[in-house]
């Protein structure tokens, strides 16, 4: 679920349907998605108080603090990072902060995508080339693309000093695990 204190014009925060979420993950027993934005403190005490009721989860797209991760992790949740994850330099210590064994990637595309301005970008090794108007073979300019994957991963690999191709392999070991084992 998400769960958010900004952009809150057309829905007051999102109190209510977590319950409903909670229902539907003790129900189903599947692995949560979650979104927490600018709400870290209301988002863990939720957590804290429903954790039992779901198998574990992932905070996608995480922004917060070094701290905000320690207690997730210690939810026994994983963490989702992508180019919104590594914006400022304030944003990747909390990206190296976390374990390996607790990290999860992703691009969120066509949103959060590695930008030039962000601390990050000076790792990327991989461009793809891009045009204006579609074409095949081709990136649409400044759209985040699956394909840019491995931007966030080269990000995350040289600021934590890690081999890029190990740090993938755990990543998806983390991921089948939570998402594609049975208990
Ligand atoms: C990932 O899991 C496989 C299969 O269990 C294992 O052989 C491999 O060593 C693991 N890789 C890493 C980097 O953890």
């Amino acid at each position: 679920f998400s769960f958010r204190l900004d952009r809150v014009e057309f829905c007051p925060k999102r109190l209510s349907s977590s319950t409903l979420q909670f229902d539907l993950a003790e129900e189903t027993k599947l692995p949560m998605f979650l979104h927490c934005r600018n709400s870290h403190q209301d988002f863990i005490a939720i957590m804290k108080k429903n954790r039992d009721r779901c198998v574990g989860g992932v905070v996608h797209s995480f922004d917060g603090t070094a701290e905000d991760a320690t207690a997730l992790i210690d939810l026994d949740l994983y963490i989702g990072i992508n180019g919104c994850s590594l914006k400022t330099e304030a944003n990747i210590e909390a990206m190296k902060s976390i374990p390996t064994e607790r990290l999860m990637i992703e691009t969120d595309a066509p949103w959060c995508g590695v930008k030039n301005t962000h601390a990050g970008s000076k790792h990327i090794k991989t461009t793809f080339p891009t045009k204006k108007k579609w074409e095949e073979g081709h990136c649409l300019k400044d759209r985040n693309e699956p394909c840019h994957i491995i931007q966030v991963l080269e990000v995350m690999a040289a600021a934590r000093e890690e081999d890029p191709l190990e740090l993938a392999n755990t990543i998806y070991n983390n991921t089948i695990k939570v998402f594609f084992s049975s208990s």
